[in-house]
């Protein structure tokens, strides 16, 4: 099949995105497909117009990557590609309306309030009211970002400032959400629409405070285990919740399910990734080898997921 992987991008997860599309583009090269790699800017849209691909394997991440403008510029040009469409994924990308439709269906998450902040005139109001509204820890990070990009774990209220500063900094409209103690657990889900599944739940164990970006992406940054030490009802809850979750924000294909277990053993669900990562440190690879599907397999499934 001829298949365009569009890579990099201009999010602040390029470097994360360069080396998933490089994973994706070696994958589907052992599998026999006419690759064209494409470090993607919206100049490159005439380019893979011209060339005639039968599908497009979007490996971007964050902001004109997974929030739905490029799927829907792909749409507009009539070029099939793997994953959510525009809805879903704009959704998805959304934390604060996200989590809204989560909670209106009894799927647990943390409390939280979004601030507008795009005038900086705003944010020493927007201080007063997270001082008056939230109890220490909590946790601030731009609405719409990926990677623990630009998030502060607040644990004095000296620290609002900078923690509002720096989300700004991804997006003008910021998150403050209760800091939730607990087992970090993500679950992938994939499937036909409607016919979803979870695969097996992965524990992490970050060696920093938190699962931050260095935990992510450097090699030994943190443990995964697989399955994650949980009981098999809590297993079967997380899974249940995960698939719940991607088809409430009607996602396609693939995603990966972020959660907190909380110390009275809920699922507080974070968020809901449309392009999770790929990249050699990834949780999504990982899950899908204990099913014994290796990563070119699972890249070959979303293919064969995407081509209807
Ligand atoms: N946003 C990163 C790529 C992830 O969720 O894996
Ligand atoms: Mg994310």
């Amino acid at each position: 099949m001829k298949i365009a992987v569009l890579y990099g991008g201009t999010s602040g997860e390029r470097e994360v995105s360069l080396s998933t599309g490089k994973g994706i583009i070696k994958a589907l090269e052992n599998k026999g497909h006419d690759v064209t790699a494409i470090d993607f800017s919206p100049e490159k849209l005439v380019e893979i117009l011209e060339l005639d691909v039968d599908l497009v394997f979007i490996g971007l991440h964050g902001k004109f990557g997974e929030d739905g403008k490029i799927q829907g510029l792909l749409d507009m040009l009539g070029i099939p590609y793997v994953g959510s469409g525009v809805l879903a994924s704009a959704l998805a990308m959304d934390k604060a309306k996200s989590k809204q439709i989560f909670s209106l269906n009894g799927l647990y998450t943390a409390q939280s309030e979004v601030y507008d902040v795009a005038d900086s005139r705003q944010v020493d109001r927007v201080e007063e009211e997270i001082k008056k509204s939230f109890d220490l820890p909590f946790v601030i990070k731009p609405n719409q970002e990926g990677s623990t990009l630009g998030l502060t774990i607040v644990k004095e209220k000296e620290e609002i400032r900078q923690g509002i500063e720096k989300a700004a900094k991804s997006d003008s409209m910021i998150l403050v959400e209760d800091y939730v103690q607990g087992k970090e657990v993500t679950v992938p889900v994939m499937g036909y629409k409607g016919k979803e599944q979870a695969l097996p739940v992965i524990e992490i164990i970050p060696k920093n405070d938190y699962y931050d970006f260095d935990s992510k992406y450097k090699p030994g940054g943190s443990e995964h285990i697989v399955p994650a030490k949980v009981d098999v009802q809590l297993t079967a809850q997380l899974q249940q919740d995960a698939v719940l979750a991607h088809q409430l924000l009607g996602c396609d294909v693939y995603s990966r399910v972020d959660f907190i277990i909380n110390e009275k053993q809920e699922p507080m669900i974070l968020e809901v990734n449309t392009l999770p990562g790929m990249t050699p440190t990834s949780l999504f690879p990982d899950s899908a080898q204990e099913i014994g599907l290796s990563y070119d397999d699972l890249i070959q499934k979303f293919v064969e997921l995407s081509h209807k």
